[in-house]
């Protein structure tokens, strides 16, 4: 797992939410009631992102079109229907912009254009014309936290020296201590080390620092600047012209800094990003994505220590979402995941807003490793996916975990990721090499080349590869497709209650609606079924016995007894 505090680790989640109810005490709880889970909302206003399925496209690794061992937007195209097949609603690309690749494309050095490594503007169009054809809308990358280094207005900064207002883009401070040698404050970058790096002067006489959160190469943009909110505004239109349905906001819980830079007690992230101002930035795009037809969105990648400070990003006037990053990090316990939904569904409601599931993305450690790795991680992983699919809310997919993918621990000469480089951690690289498509050694079809793509592939992923698990019904890929058709079948009809059941030691099970109960066991035995389960609509392993289900096991049944 990533470490730093920005990506907590799993005991501080689970201490959290164990206050809220333990299995001893699971009475019946309902948190359904006026507002969103209301079930006269009727269906047919619902926007599409409310209950969608979306899949995250780490686009350096999903499909490589020419060859070079990197993945591109022709890839992408190509391998839409696949995403058709598999029944996703939407695809969120990561950047795919302009950048020098320090951090991936997070460092952006133009907001309105394509890498050329990925292609051009007119393959995205494509790209983008060809997802809308199928069905499948498109959600992209927004950067505003901070620009790449190679940023021409980063460079304008430099050039212009100290109080410029072309400084006033990003944050220069000259240092403390004699002759400023030490670092304007005593912040750490979230990739570890000190937050500021220093410049040169035109002499190259050392100067001023300039403050960075994440790599040297990714100097933080100055939102007290109203120049950098007219800016985004821009780079949100144009892309909103181009046809996007959507954006995903990095580190959105970060744009602004306390303006007097002053120390902090640990010097991390927790007491400097979520400042008060954020916010209203996101009404201003809300009104700019209002503005559009078809139900423009925008999803908050929002590190916080609870669903309240989550939901607080998705304040009606504010973000439609932001990733449940708590669910992501709930251990593998009924109690985590009862105390998660119920903390989860009671803070969305709050605000009137909708929730969130997500089980990996391209920062953290894959869950079937997490869970157990493996078959133990598998049975897990599959039935963490049909648990979140009956939750009221949309979930969000990380490429290959359809596939089952594991973290590769990949070799340090092979590393990539600044955040190793910087601070030690190896948990990024080895949940973003290239996905298996078909064949039996490295590159697997992930591109016509003949060697490995820029992460090498474990030699042992031929029976991973989408073509082997295609043709085999028992696969992981085939149960995501039957759970995503069934998700269609049954849960999107129905209203967005949810009532906790009373259930066995070791199980969480909730009825979602008047029709779908949802029963997942978590315990070392196999657990009877609570008396509202009917017949079995689908399961993530066999119930070999008719009234119980097996450990690391989930499954949907008829609701037995309707309200
Ligand atoms: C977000 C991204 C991560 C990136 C960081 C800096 O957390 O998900 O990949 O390194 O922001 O942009």
């Amino acid at each position: 797992m990533f470490p730093h505090p920005s990506y907590p680790n799993d005991h501080r989640v689970v201490e959290l939410v164990g206050t809220t109810q333990t299995s001893s005490q699971s009475s019946r709880f309902d948190i359904g009631g006026p507002g969103p889970w209301d079930s006269s909302v009727p269906k047919a206003k619902t926007p599409w992102w409310r209950d969608a399925v979306c899949y995250e496209i780490y686009i350096r690794s999903f499909a490589d079109a020419d060859g070079d061992g990197v993945g591109d937007m022709a890839g992408i195209e190509r391998r839409l229907p696949y995403l058709a097949d598999l029944g996703v609603d939407a695809i969120w690309i990561t950047p795919f912009y302009p950048s020098p690749q320090k951090d991936h494309g997070y460092d952006v050095a133009d907001y309105c254009d394509v890498e050329t490594r990925f292609g051009t503007l007119a393959d995205f169009d494509a790209m983008l014309a060809r997802a809308h054809d199928l069905g499948i809308r498109v959600i992209i990358d927004v950067v505003p936290n901070h620009t790449s280094s190679e940023h021409p207005w980063f460079a304008d900064a430099l050039a212009a020296g100290p109080d410029s207002p072309e400084r006033e883009r990003f944050v220069f401070r000259d240092g403390k201590g004699v002759e400023g040698n030490e670092p304007p404050n005593n912040w750490l970058s979230i990739f570890g080390g000190a937050a500021w790096t220093r410049e040169y002067d035109a002499d190259a006489r050392p100067a001023q620092w300039y403050l960075h959160m994440f790599d040297s190469t990714q100097p933080d943009l100055n939102w007290h600047n109203p120049a950098v909110g007219d800016d985004f505004e821009a780079i949100l239109r144009f892309w909103l012209d181009r046809g996007v349905d959507g954006f995903r906001i990095d580190v959105a819980h970060g744009l602004f800094v306390p303006d007097d830079l002053a120390d902090t007690l640990t010097g991390d992230e927790t007491t400097i990003f979520h400042q008060p101002e954020v916010h209203e930035v996101y009404r201003r795009w809300r009104r700019v994505l209002e503005e559009y037809d078809g139900d423009r969105m925008a999803v908050a990648e929002a590190w916080t220590d609870s669903p309240e400070t989550t939901a607080s990003y998705i304040r009606p006037d504010e973000l439609h979402q932001a990733f449940n990053f708590h669910w992501l990090l709930a251990e593998w316990s009924a109690e985590a995941f009862r105390g998660v939904v119920t903390r989860t569904l009671e803070a969305v409601g709050l605000v009137g807003g909708s929730a969130t599931w997500v089980l990996s993305n391209h920062d953290v450690v894959r869950h079937v490793t997490r869970y157990g790795g493996g078959d133990l991680g598998r049975a897990r992983g599959r039935a963490a996916l049909l648990t979140m699919l009956a939750l009221p809310g949309s979930s969000y997919l990380f490429q290959g975990e359809e596939l089952g993918l594991e973290q590769v621990d990949v070799a340090p000469e092979h590393r990539q990721d600044p955040a190793y480089f910087r601070g030690g951690a190896v948990g990024r690289d080895g949940c973003r090499v290239p996905l298996p498509w078909g064949g039996s050694r490295p590159p697997y079809d992930f591109g016509p080349g003949a060697g490995q793509p820029w992460l090498p592939q474990p030699s042992d992923w031929t029976a991973q590869s989408v073509s082997a698990q295609s043709a085999d019904p028992d696969s992981m890929l085939s149960f995501y497709q039957r759970a995503l058709a069934a998700r269609g079948e049954v849960a999107h009809g129905l209203d967005d209650s949810v009532h906790l059941l009373d259930s066995a030691p070791g199980t969480f099970a909730f009825r979602r609606g008047d029709d779908l109960v949802c029963v997942v066991n978590c315990g070392p035995e196999p657990a009877a079924l609570p008396d509202e389960a009917g017949d079995v609509i689908l399961a993530s392993s066999p119930l070999v016995e008719p009234r119980a289900l097996p450990p690391d096991t989930a499954a949907w049944f008829r609701a037995r007894t309707p309200r």
